[in-house]
């Protein structure tokens, strides 16, 4: 029988690229992608694990799949991974509820999956392998993308920060930057590839330290500076800076780099300094917004997003306030805004004055509107404005209209062809939404 998969994936970036990778992975071995989960015959969660309703859909999921299972047995594999399979207590669950999950493995080993269907087939047995630590980084391995024209690009794995609120320390272990030469090489297949954009991915990209095979280190500006020079690369983004490591010389890399879009994506997660420490984030309400002005004293046209957690166990009234100003003196492009959720294991989990659920509702509703607000009011600014958009594809409202992205991230929707996918084109803006921007072509 033919062997078809599908892959679903809940959480960030570093998940979608890491399903573009078993994407890779089970091409290579000559298995196929369908579109559709009903119509495969082997199905991949990748799961998420930052937030307590990542891990609900997931198992909601999980659980529609059940009967499928039991009417055709060995004919339907249901494999599952990501960052919820390092912690035993999914495992736990998994054992005890869901005996019918065929595969099960975690993020440190993703290219063990063929071997483990291999042994799966072959040895009619379940397979579990969970790695408790990344090993050495397995360089070399394929990925299908998403994108012809933009690539993710992975620099390190890993988080050291521990931040009170967050699992990915535990689930995605230590810090691991990869080597220089191994990320500029994949940089120059990928623009020998087509591609024009490239996302350099993290969980802080800012405490990258790669070691070069002369020995010699380079840090995320040097890196940058380098990947500055490929002939061919338009632009280059990264994700996810923390603001406790953004560097002076990486600031002078937005003047210095032409293809460093200016853009930035700078989570500050609270605008009370009290709150902040108990986050253990290691900056200050005022040493963000110095970092802030600084970067808009470097690179004006700068645009900067953020994330931003409401109702942290023991945030006050006036504390959450003190959010609420933050985002009016940064006045962010945009902002994903959370509403804390306890995760097993994190320090925060055993904080005292965890905040009410409503209280923590009534916050995020609060600080929505005023995000909103001024989202739309920065976009209305563009109106008239000429940007250089990458051309994506087809937008989601269907008709003619195709979508993009600006150099400064911000999405616009325009009248298109499927000629313009993968271009860079200059698109007039003529109208804007909250978080969206409509044009026309103009050349
Ligand atoms: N509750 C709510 N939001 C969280 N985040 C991380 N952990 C939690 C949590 N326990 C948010 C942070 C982070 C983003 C990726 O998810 O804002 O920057
Ligand atoms: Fe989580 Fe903090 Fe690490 Fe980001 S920096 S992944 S929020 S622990």
């Amino acid at each position: 029988m033919k062997k078809t998969f599908h892959i679903t994936t809940f959480g960030c970036q570093m998940n979608e690229h890491d399903s573009e990778t078993l994407a890779g992975l089970l091409l290579e071995k000559g298995y196929e992608r369908t579109e559709a989960r009903k119509d495969a015959n082997i199905v991949i969660f990748n799961t998420c694990s930052i937030r307590e309703n990542a891990d609900k859909r997931f198992f909601g999921t999980l659980g529609q799949l059940k009967k499928k299972k039991m009417e055709q047995g060995e004919n339907f594999t249901v494999c599952v991974c990501g960052c919820m399979m390092q912690q035993q207590h999914i495992i736990d669950t998994l054992k005890t509820k869901y005996p019918w999950v065929d595969v099960i493995f975690g993020t440190h080993n993703l290219h063990e999956l063929p071997v483990l269907l291999d042994h799966l087939y072959e040895e009619k047995e379940k397979q579990l392998s969970i790695w408790p630590e990344g090993g050495d980084i397995v360089e070399g391995l394929p990925a299908d993308r998403l994108f012809r024209h933009k690539a993710f690009v992975n620099i390190m794995y890993g988080c050291n920060n521990f931040c009170t609120y967050c699992i990915v320390p535990y689930t995605r272990g230590r810090e691991r930057s990869r080597k220089p030469e191994e990320i500029i090489g994949e940089v120059e297949r990928l623009v020998k590839d087509g591609v024009r954009e490239i996302m350099l991915l993290g969980q802080n990209v800012n405490s990258y330290m790669g070691t070069c095979q002369d020995g010699s280190q380079m840090d995320f500006s040097d890196l940058i500076y380098r990947l500055n020079e490929i002939d061919g690369l338009a632009r280059i983004r990264f994700m996810t800076s923390h603001p406790k490591d953004l560097s002076d010389k990486l600031i002078q890399a937005y003047v210095d780099c032409e293809k460093l879009c200016n853009y930035i994506h700078l989570p500050v997660q609270a605008g009370a300094s009290q709150v902040l420490k108990r986050m253990n984030r290691r900056y200050s309400r005022e040493s963000y917004l110095a970092l802030v002005k600084k970067l808009r004293e470097a690179a004006p046209e700068i645009t900067i997003s953020t994330d931003i957690i409401v109702g942290f166990p023991g945030e006050t009234e006036e504390q959450f306030e003190e959010t609420l100003t933050l985002a009016k003196e940064v006045r962010y492009d945009s902002a994903f805004t959370f509403l804390y959720s306890i995760r097993k294991g994190t320090p925060a989990e055993k904080f005292e004055n965890q905040i009410p659920e409503t209280v923590k509702h009534q916050r995020f509703n609060r600080l929505v509107e005023v995000i909103n607000g001024i989202s739309a009011e920065k976009n209305q600014a563009y109106v008239g404005r000429i940007e250089t958009v990458l051309v994506d594809g087809p937008g989601k409202t269907g008709g003619r209209m195709y979508g993009g992205r600006t150099e400064g991230f911000k999405l616009v929707n325009f009248p298109g062809t499927s000629a313009m996918i993968g271009k860079l084109v200059k698109v007039r803006i003529t109208a804007s939404n909250t978080f969206s921007l409509v044009g026309e072509v103009v050349e």
